[in-house]
């Protein structure tokens, strides 16, 4: 029969079109037998077809789960019924509309600790509005000074690294212990060298993540111990670890834990908190009162006492109508199960490593590099690489965020927050950050910072999964990877 060249191209499309639904078929009946467990977590599909089918109308592919959660419509739902059903007043007054909000607020504190399986006689919850409000908290009020310590590792977020000035203001010594590329896993003997540098009666503070928010290395919550024998109080940023992972405090005794709650369950932003052991608590000095965190305050007689425990630590008026939604978002959690999230997002990650490992222009020179383990060992759902063209350069995360975004993908690009971790990750020295940041008197901006680095990358393109991710969307961004190989444009 005549075709038209117009049906011929249709034809020729739909044929395309056909082989690409046959081929990603047979890829997903071969990732079902390779993670068989997948199968326990099929409810995790139901549940995005329908709390979360936004994300399907709108065709995205959401791969930014360690920037933030996403929310499953009930929560909204629930929360906007809670605001319309009810009167809320201003809590810690004893007026009816007052007093159900100050007992609600005091059980989302109960329901937080039970969500860590930490017990109420030995942790408190102070509600902040995010990890980084948390994390400030300890800063500014850990008794650093001359004698005392600030160790860290060099992959942390930037709201710890940022701890660091209020050390050094105080004449603590800082010290930063290396983690070890390619699998960017804490140089074990370093570490335990550094925590000998401790003297006895002085304070000193260990920070660390659960989970790395670059490489998605979790880092072993053993060193909560071995840090506390050697004389050092623990401070555990489990910002990117809860999302997909239980941490549970009747196991592990961190003296303070930071967290926010949209990166476990997307809704509400602007909550986040710091759970903190309550003998730790009371080591902790505020450069300052405020509105709530005292019982009496005096202007004539120049005096005040703190609250005790976690309202001494919560600035003026708490979010008190959004913070039910977080008790929502937690029971949102528990029905679904923390173990099935867990499962789902093993499974993708393992197979999203094999197939990103396996990737190989004609000439055989791999297209991706991966910072961090190569398997599912000791690690969460977030993979941090960067692409190479055939002749082994770096292809600039820049253009790859662009096409990403052409392709309807959330990913990210950068350092995300953690400069230590890229910087070992991308070889970069410290001699060249210091000939940089030194070169001229003036800032340099962004670009010219990157010139200056020159020939490397100054980042790295960073996806993670999380509580819906489809091996559908695991599978578009393998096929976007593919985009790049041999140098296509
Ligand atoms: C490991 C880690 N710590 C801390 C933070 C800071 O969280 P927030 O921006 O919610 O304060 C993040 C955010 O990405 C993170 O991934």
């Amino acid at each position: 029969m005549y075709q038209t060249p117009m049906q011929d191209t249709e034809t020729h499309q739909t044929r395309k079109e056909v082989a690409a639904g046959m081929l990603q078929r047979k890829e997903e009946i071969a990732f079902h037998q390779a993670y068989p467990e997948f199968e326990k977590t099929r409810v995790l599909d139901e549940l995005r077809a329908t709390e979360y089918a936004r994300l399907d109308r709108a065709g995205q592919v959401y791969l930014d789960y360690t920037g933030g959660g996403l929310y499953a419509d009930s929560q909204v739902r629930a929360h906007m019924e809670l605001l319309l059903s009810n009167v809320f007043g201003n809590p810690h007054s004893t007026n009816p509309t007052s007093l159900p909000v100050t007992h609600l607020i005091e059980e989302v504190r109960a329901n937080v600790l039970e969500f860590l399986h930490a017990s109420p006689e030995e942790y408190e919850v102070v509600f902040t509005q995010n990890a980084s409000g948390a994390l400030k908290l300890v800063g500014e009020a850990y008794p650093f000074g001359p004698g005392g310590n600030y160790l860290l590792i060099y992959d942390n977020h930037n709201s710890v690294n940022g701890i660091r000035e209020f050390a050094r203001a105080k004449g603590a010594k800082i010290t930063y212990a290396p983690v070890l590329p390619p699998d960017m896993f804490i140089d074990a003997s370093r570490l335990d060298s550094y925590f000998d540098l401790a003297l006895p009666g002085a304070n000193n503070l260990f920070a660390y993540p659960a989970q790395s928010n670059f490489s998605g290395v979790q880092h072993s919550l053993e060193w909560i111990e071995r840090a506390h024998s050697k004389g050092w109080d623990v401070l555990l940023d489990a910002a990117a670890f809860t999302p997909t992972n239980r941490l549970d405090l009747s196991a592990w005794h961190p003296d303070f834990v930071a967290l926010s709650f949209y990166k476990i369950f997307g809704y509400p932003t602007g909550v986040g908190c710091l759970v903190a052991s309550r003998s730790a608590v009371k080591k902790l000095h505020r450069p300052w009162f405020a509105g709530g965190t005292i019982t009496v305050a005096s202007v004539k007689g120049d005096a005040f006492y703190f609250q005790e425990g976690a309202e001494a630590f919560e600035d003026g008026t708490l979010n008190y109508l959004t913070l039910p939604a977080v008790r929502i978002g937690l029971q949102h959690i528990a029905k679904v199960g923390l173990n099935t999230i867990h499962t789902r997002v093993k499974c993708l990650t393992g197979w999203l490593l094999d197939q990103l490992t396996s990737l190989k222009h004609s000439n055989g020179t791999p297209l991706a590099r991966i910072y961090g383990p190569l398997s599912t060992h000791s690690r969460g759902g977030t993979v941090a690489l960067n692409f190479y063209d055939s002749r082994g350069h770096f292809i600039d995360h820049r253009l790859v965020e662009i096409r990403a975004n052409q392709a309807g993908i959330s990913l990210r690009t950068g350092c995300f927050c953690n400069p230590g971790g890229g910087e070992l990750a991308l070889g970069i020295s410290a001699e060249e950050l210091v000939s940089c940041f030194s070169r001229s008197h003036e800032r340099l901006t962004i670009d010219e910072f990157r010139r200056c680095i020159d020939d490397k990358s100054t980042g790295a393109v960073r996806i993670s999964v999380g509580i819906v991710t489809t091996f559908q969307d695991v599978y578009r961004f393998v096929e976007f990877s593919r985009s790049f190989l041999d140098n296509q444009k």
